[in-house]
């Protein structure tokens, strides 16, 4: 059966003034009612044997319970984190727990920060990966590239269907991402993976046993309430930080990869949550209540009313204490804003 491990550890800040740390994207509705991480179990929901494990950091164990209630995921299981390790050990511990739990299910692992338009076509892809993952395969889901982002993880797979992995590498250097698109046979990792618990623990422990044991120590030592997975803090803060794209995913020789056609976007800018948003006729996305005369491929967000006139390629994020207002093409420069605001305390 397929239990979905949904990662909910991270803290985007470039959706700011939206995004922050307290309240990271994925408790937002960016696309439509639900937030990111109900969205992420709505979608998986009727492929998933078991209720969803969800494992976030404890500072957000109210946000997490009360969105998973409202989505309807009774009886998930949330595993919380007292700090941040990275993917690989989250993955780990969900994984040995789903173990304890006395099955060893095919894990469906997903960030809990995307978004995937075409859930047909997602569904279809999961269910390809499905024979591959019951025979060992570590498979991950590749997405075609549009340009040479560094932030990803680019794979090497060419053939039919399910293809091997031939080569793995996150998060390369400007030239070599060049490179590989313009070779046309690399997908982008989109940073989701089906995989038998067992063998992920297997390839863990060959490969980095310093953070299998690590995280096996840790669930031993957690507290258990009716509502949450405690990780023990001491042993976790021990686990090495690391992600399972390094971890694993780059050097195992059992990856295998099925192509991933949905339109998806991990939503690192608000240009890339226009592209993926509904858009009327003139190519504008809005969420929540606009006005518009004349405006173009622009994107506004708010919850009180905003009226935008003749404007074309303009992102407007209006919040009760701050507004942003930019051009499309340099949003993603938010960063820097959040960088001096923190400067400046
Ligand atoms: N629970 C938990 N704990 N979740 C975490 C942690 C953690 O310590 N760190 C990250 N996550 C969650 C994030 O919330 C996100 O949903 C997911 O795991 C991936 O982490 P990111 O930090 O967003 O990874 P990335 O974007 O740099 O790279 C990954 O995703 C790319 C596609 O979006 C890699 O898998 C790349 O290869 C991939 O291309
Ligand atoms: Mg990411």
């Amino acid at each position: 059966d397929i239990l979905p491990v949904i990662l909910s550890g991270g803290s985007g800040t470039r959706l700011w003034p939206l995004s922050r740390e307290a309240y990271p994207k994925q408790f937002l509705p960016l696309v439509g009612e639900d937030t990111m991480l109900q969205a992420t179990w709505r979608r998986v929901a009727g492929l998933a044997g078991h209720a969803p494990m969800v494992v976030a950091n404890a500072e957000h164990r109210f946000m997490v319970a009360e969105q998973l209630r409202e989505a309807g995921a009774e009886g998930a299981t949330v595993i919380l984190e007292p700090m941040g390790r990275n993917t690989a050990p989250a993955i780990a511990v969900a994984a040995l727990e789903a173990m304890a739990e006395g099955e060893d299910a095919l894990l469906l692992v997903l960030p809990s920060d995307h978004v995937i338009v075409d859930v047909a076509a997602f569904h279809a892809a999961v269910q390809l990966a499905r024979a591959q993952a019951d025979a060992g395969k570590l498979v991950t889901f590749g997405i075609q590239p549009t340009g040479p982002e560094t932030g990803y993880g680019y794979i090497k797979a060419t053939g039919e269907g399910v293809r091997a992995v031939e080569k793995f590498v996150e998060k390369p250097d400007r030239a070599t991402a060049e490179a590989y698109v313009a070779s046309g046979q690399y997908y982008w990792n989109s940073g989701m993976f089906l995989f038998r618990a067992s063998r992920y623990l297997a390839e863990l422990g060959r490969l980095k046993p310093d953070i299998l044991a690590a995280c096996r120590e840790t669930l031993v030592k957690s507290k258990r309430d009716e509502d949450f997975i405690r990780l023990d803090g001491e042993a976790f803060a021990a686990c090495p930080s690391d992600s399972i794209d390094y971890a694993v995913m780059e050097k195992t020789a059992d990856a295998a990869l099925v192509p991933l056609d949905s339109g998806w976007s991990d939503v690192g800018s608000w240009a890339a949550l226009w592209e993926v948003s509904p858009q009327d006729a003139d190519g504008n996305a809005w969420h929540g209540d606009v006005i518009s005369i004349g405006c173009r491929n622009s994107y506004a967000h708010g919850e009180r009313l905003i009226a935008m006139v003749g404007l074309e390629d303009i992102v407007v994020v209006d919040t009760d204490d701050a507004l942003l207002v930019g051009h499309r093409d340099r949003i993603q420069e938010v960063k820097d804003i959040v960088g001096s605001l923190k400067r400046d305390g």
